[in-house]
């Protein structure tokens, strides 16, 4: 079984992002900014978005932080968005989900500008990447091929199981696992709160990826002898010995499905530093007009 190393592969991607920056740097060229527009306080959230602030710093883009209370006006979201647009300093800037409940996420997202949605969460990037035209991809699903293509693990072919349809992670998870390219050429399977018999799926797969935040979901008798297993989930459950009185669980039950696998991400340290480097990744597109 070989341990898939997300945070080194996250280091070695922004030891990339920030070589490029360096030139870019020494060559008087614009550099990068990546701005973040965060609404409450809800932990998970905050800890996030200071640690996309964090590695801005560290591959040394300029960065942007606009925490708001989470009282505030659609409509005051909504102006600073349009200012975010208009912004010609800001190459990309996302929204962190999840946004309360009196504001209307869908329209928040397709305020975005497209050219500055380095999330990939606007329809428009979401239905060019589903057409295979240029697109932003969401930064979590990216990273995920970004780890299959970095321990060169075969998916020609295979067949790919993805638990969860979110439009964050599953759904663009299964339509870039479909598509003709490296990685990609899998069958896939996409399951969800109602498929029946869930284990009979799971034991299909060549390739399983889980992405529902249900800690422990996946056990070991759903998995099949030498797959490969992602687990994208990352739930804080209390844990009294850690000062923080919390640790990450993933969703699959990593010590007894380990010893099955050919290939597993640990959480913590699996798929979540990736989704950082990916937007960073997103964001130096951004700013090189590499997209649009
Ligand atoms: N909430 C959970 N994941 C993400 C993400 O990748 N981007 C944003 N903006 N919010 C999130």
């Amino acid at each position: 079984m070989t341990l898939l190393d997300g945070k080194k592969t996250s280091e070695a991607i922004q030891d990339e992002i920030a070589a490029e920056v360096t030139a870019l740097k020494a060559d008087g060229s614009k550099i990068p900014h990546l701005a973040a527009i965060l609404v409450g306080n809800d932990g998970g959230s905050v800890t996030y978005v200071n640690n996309k602030v964090l590695a801005c710093e560290r591959v040394g883009f300029v960065s942007s932080l606009f925490h708001y209370e989470d009282t505030i006006t659609e409509e005051d979201l909504l102006n600073k968005i349009k200012e975010l647009n208009e912004d010609e300093e800001v190459d990309g800037f996302i929204v962190q989900l999840p946004l309360p409940k009196h504001i209307d996420t869908e329209k928040v997202l397709e305020a975005v500008d497209p050219k500055k949605d380095v999330d990939g969460f606007h329809p428009i990037n979401v239905g060019r990447m589903v057409a295979g035209l240029p697109a932003y991809l969401p930064a979590t699903p990216a990273g995920i091929l970004q780890l299959l293509q970095r321990y060169e693990i075969e998916t020609f072919g295979k067949h790919c199981v993805v638990v969860g349809r979110s439009n964050i992670v599953g759904s663009p998870m299964s339509i870039l696992m479909s598509k003709n390219a490296s990685p990609g050429n899998c069958t896939v399977t996409l399951c969800h709160r109602y498929t029946q018999d869930l284990a009979y799926h799971t034991r299909q797969a060549d390739i399983v990826i889980v992405a529902v935040g249900i800690p422990g979901l996946i056990t070991e008798d759903m998995v099949k002898e030498g797959a490969v297993v992602i687990d994208v989930g990352t739930t804080r459950v209390p844990d009294a010995s850690r000062k923080s009185g919390f640790r990450l669980r993933g969703d699959v039950d990593f010590d007894a499905v380990a010893p099955k696998c050919s290939y597993i991400t640990p959480v913590p340290g699996g798929v979540g530093p990736l989704t950082i480097a990916m937007l960073l990744k997103n964001t130096l597109s951004a700013s090189k007009k590499e997209v649009y």
